[in-house]
């Protein structure tokens, strides 16, 4: 079997990139080692960017997006027991878009199935046999399969396997572990505010999100060595119920959960994002803390432009794009990982923080929300606009 793209990895980076590629008629296949209705229920952070917005239009799954996306003018910083408002649409003159990663999975899956994409899900033992002339192997229905390609990509995120095959002798990684967890509840409840609250109590971080107007998602600080069992929900809800501001603590809505789960914070950058004909994107490349929602909005950015640096390549013959791929990704990588390590650092109360630091990232806060200028950087960052 032949195709001019291969991409190992069907999460939102590889389902959006066979979209656009075959868009433009350049042949993909996706192959997959879960099945779709795994893929399609993670649970993962729901805000997107104005930028990442454009670019699913663009796609041509932003049809579900418009009608059900909720928009947001801003969002709220808690600390010190105030609520302050991020107002993004007078600050930055935008808005970003509740819709949960899910929904955004779902309409790719759907879109890629309408339009007869080639996706091998529960394809299993993908061996790469060579990275000058793409050539791979797997397993699908127990039968053995061999796959030869113009290119390889790795959608297949943090724990995939391309970035193995970039030489340990030209592969830099740059990695952190944060010394906490978050621990997430998805509910049907109603959200606690129209608009998302991050807050940085003395009782730690706590963040009140939502999925739609009857739903709602909110997560705390917990330590790494927290396990999912040792948390019902009523236990959650206590955490939860200690972080908030006195103002609206007696508004929560509570419920039974209909997911719980910890994730661990992380940054974590490799460079280059490509050697010889292999390429990587989204969390394949990079990790985010999920502070500043920015996972999905990176992911689907490296995306639009490597499915770009094809088009110029089969269709123009041009080879520049492709050659420039890493450095312009990386450039937008290390803003977001500046971004999201800042809001991180202000949200969180570190296990090992002495009472200076405690004291000094307050009066940071309070700097910002009184500073018109530091609240249009912010404002802008949250945008991705920087
Ligand atoms: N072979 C085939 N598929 C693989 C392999 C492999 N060896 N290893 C991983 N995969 C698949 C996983 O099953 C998953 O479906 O690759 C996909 C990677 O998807 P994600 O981890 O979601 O990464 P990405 O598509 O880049 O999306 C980034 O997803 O995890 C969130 O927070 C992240 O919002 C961000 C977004
Ligand atoms: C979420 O709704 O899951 C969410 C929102 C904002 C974040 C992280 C997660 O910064």
């Amino acid at each position: 079997m032949d195709t001019k793209v291969l991409i190992i990895g069907g999460g939102p980076s590889g389902l959006l990139l066979s979209l656009l590629l075959t868009k433009n008629d350049i042949d993909n296949i996706i192959l997959e080692k879960n099945t779709a209705l795994h893929v399609a229920n993670r649970i993962r952070a729901g805000i997107l960017e104005p930028g990442t917005v454009k670019i699913l239009k663009k796609a041509g799954v932003g049809k579900r997006l418009c009608k059900e996306g909720i928009k947001h003018n801003g969002f709220n910083i808690s600390f010190n027991n105030k609520i302050y408002h991020i107002n993004m649409k007078k600050l930055a003159n935008d808005t970003v878009t509740v819709y949960g990663q899910t929904e955004v999975t779902k309409d790719l899956m759907d879109k890629l199935a309408k339009i007869n994409t080639k996706i091998f899900y529960k394809a299993n033992n993908i061996k790469i046999l060579n990275i000058i002339k793409p050539k791979v192997e797997f397993t699908h229905n127990s039968k053995k399969i061999k796959i030869n390609s113009q290119f390889i990509v790795g959608c297949d995120g943090y724990h995939g396997i391309t970035k193995n095959f970039i030489p340990k002798n030209i592969k830099k990684i740059y990695e952190k572990e944060y010394s906490f967890s978050w621990l997430g509840l998805l509910s049907d409840t109603k959200p606690i505010s129209p608009e998302l609250i991050y807050i940085n109590n003395t009782n730690g971080f706590g963040l009140c999100s939502m999925r739609s107007k009857t739903r709602s998602r909110y997560y705390i600080q917990c330590s790494n060595k927290e396990r999912i069992k040792d948390w019902s929900d009523d236990r959650f809800w206590e955490n939860l119920y200690k972080t908030l501001p006195s103002d609206i603590k007696n508004t929560l809505q509570t419920g039974p959960s209909i997911e719980k789960s910890i994730a661990q914070l992380r940054s974590y950058v490799i460079e280059p994002m490509n050697y010889k004909n292999i390429f990587l994107a989204g969390d394949a490349a990079h990790i985010v803390p999920p502070t500043g929602a920015k996972g999905l909005n990176l992911a689907l950015s490296d995306v639009n432009c490597l499915s770009s640096a094809f088009k110029s390549y089969f269709h123009r013959k041009s080879e520049e794009e492709l050659k420039n791929y890493s450095k312009k990704c990386l450039s937008r990588v290390w803003k977001t990982q500046n971004f999201s390590s800042w809001f991180t650092n202000a949200l969180h109360n570190f296990p090992d923080e002495d009472n200076f630091t405690k004291e000094m990232k307050k009066n940071m806060l309070l700097d910002l929300i009184h500073s018109n200028t530091q609240k249009f950087n912010l404002a802008n960052k949250y945008l991705g606009k920087y």
